[in-house]
């Protein structure tokens, strides 16, 4: 049975290339620019193609850790998921209250429900070791129903209600430091060893990291809340610090052992590059220091974000997980090709030099939109690929099953 969240993980990066070429060709004024793209443009990548997918492989990775069989497709939680993303495609562009609240709403019962699912599953005593990154999932899905909250009222007043001095940001950071770090946690957690063949550099270190990133990103939601740096620099030095130290548990194992470096573990890795970037120039936003262009950063910066790590990060991790449901008697393999990386990273430089040098900005992000248009492409290709096999394998089989049936 194929798991259907897959295929339209597939169909909403699709999505996510056409958004970048439209983005490209709208800076080059060769397209009139479209209300609600830009937010599409974010949440095919960040709703569409990696919530989808943490629905989709979340229940499978945690019953396989706890010793548990392998989990029954829930179709509510997936006609949940997908009719309020698909509520919200319509209701975004027109900013109607009713549809936007209606599509968040169900997005925010869908993740209900993923917790409570893997709430449930815990280990058997059979099983060696339970699922470490469970605890990431179910904390990560936490901070997402806060995103969800926030980002559902954003157009319509719900962050006065709420006292919050800055809405938007307080959406971005429990989504971006809260929901997509930790799951990206557990997924390093859970999956490294599959692909390096080897555990991380020091698995003790995970429940202090899982701790700071928990706080850090609790204080980075508390900063724009109150819109105060007494949260936020707190919260920033634990997430960073605990995601640093995650990152060298998966650097240190390839400095010893040559074999382990590959395209995809450097896009794994050089994603988080794009976390840096905005963290580097927020002491000169927050100090104001005059001719910054502070505005500039606050609009474009998410959209680096998603692209060079949220985007990025998926370009390795997508196609490993595409096989390992698609093609589970191929070896574990991390997407991408350098073609790719180079690319994506070079779009990410492209986007920030545009909010420096303001005469060619267009242009600039025009080009920049344009590199991460085409360094989806072979991911995508990838993907379809995989995609394809997989189901005419499944095929063969179902037709193999009905013949031998037949024969019976
Ligand atoms: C039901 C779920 C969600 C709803 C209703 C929602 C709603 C919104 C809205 C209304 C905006 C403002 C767009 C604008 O000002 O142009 C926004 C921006 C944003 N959201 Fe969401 N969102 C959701 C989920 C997510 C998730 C899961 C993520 C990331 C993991 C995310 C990341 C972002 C980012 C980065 C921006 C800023 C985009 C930019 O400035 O270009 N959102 N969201």
């Amino acid at each position: 049975m194929l798991n259907p969240y897959f295929l339209v993980v597939f169909l909403y990066i699709a999505l996510a290339v056409l958004g970048a070429l439209d983005a490209s060709l709208i800076n080059f004024e060769l397209l009139p620019a479209f209300a609600g793209l830009r937010w599409m443009r974010v949440h095919f990548i960040t709703l569409g193609a990696l919530t989808e997918l943490a629905f989709g492989v979340l229940p499978i990775l945690v019953a396989a850790r706890a010793g548990l069989p392998r989990p029954k497709i829930r179709w509510d939680i997936w006609l949940t998921l997908n009719l309020g993303l698909l509520i919200l495609l319509i209701g975004i562009p027109p900013i109607n209250a009713v549809l936007i609240t209606a599509g968040g709403t169900l997005v925010f019962i869908a993740a209900i429900l993923l917790m409570v699912q893997l709430g449930k599953m815990r280990a058997t005593d059979k099983a060696a070791h339970s699922s470490e990154g469970r605890k990431f999932y179910l904390m990560g899905l936490a901070y997402l129903l806060l995103g969800i909250l926030v980002g559902t009222g954003l157009w319509q007043g719900w962050g006065a209600w709420l006292q919050i001095k800055i809405p938007i940001e307080v959406h971005i950071h429990a989504n971006n430091w809260g929901f997509m770090s930790m799951l990206f946690a557990g997924l390093l957690i859970d999956l490294y060893p599959s692909f390096a063949g080897r555990s991380l550099a020091w698995p003790r270190s995970i429940t202090p990291i899982f701790w700071m990133m928990t706080l850090g990103a609790l204080l980075l939601v508390l900063g724009p809340w109150f819109q105060s740096n007494l949260f936020s620099v707190p919260g920033l030095i634990l997430h960073l610090t605990a995601t640093i130290w995650l990152l060298l548990n998966v650097i240190k194992p390839l400095v010893d052992d040559r074999q382990l470096r590959s395209v995809g573990m450097l896009h794994l890795i050089t994603a988080y590059a794009w976390i840096l970037a905005p963290v580097l120039v927020a002491p000169l936003i927050i100090l104001q220091v005059p001719g910054f262009p502070g505005t500039g950063i606050e609009q474009n910066a998410p959209q680096a974000l998603i692209y060079g790590w949220v985007l990025q990060f998926g370009y390795a991790m997508i196609p490993l997980l595409f096989r390992r449901i698609f093609q589970p008697d191929t070896p574990p393999k991390l997407g991408g090709n350098w073609f790719s990386l180079i690319a994506v990273h070079l779009g990410g430089a492209f986007l920030w030099v545009g909010i420096f040098i303001h005469e060619s900005q267009a242009t600039l992000h025009g080009i920049a939109y344009g590199l991460w248009f085409v360094s989806m492409l072979p991911i995508a290709y990838e993907l379809w690929q995989i995609v394809r096999s997989g189901i005419s394998d499944s095929q063969d089989h179902d037709a193999a099953e009905v013949l031998a049936e037949s024969g019976d």
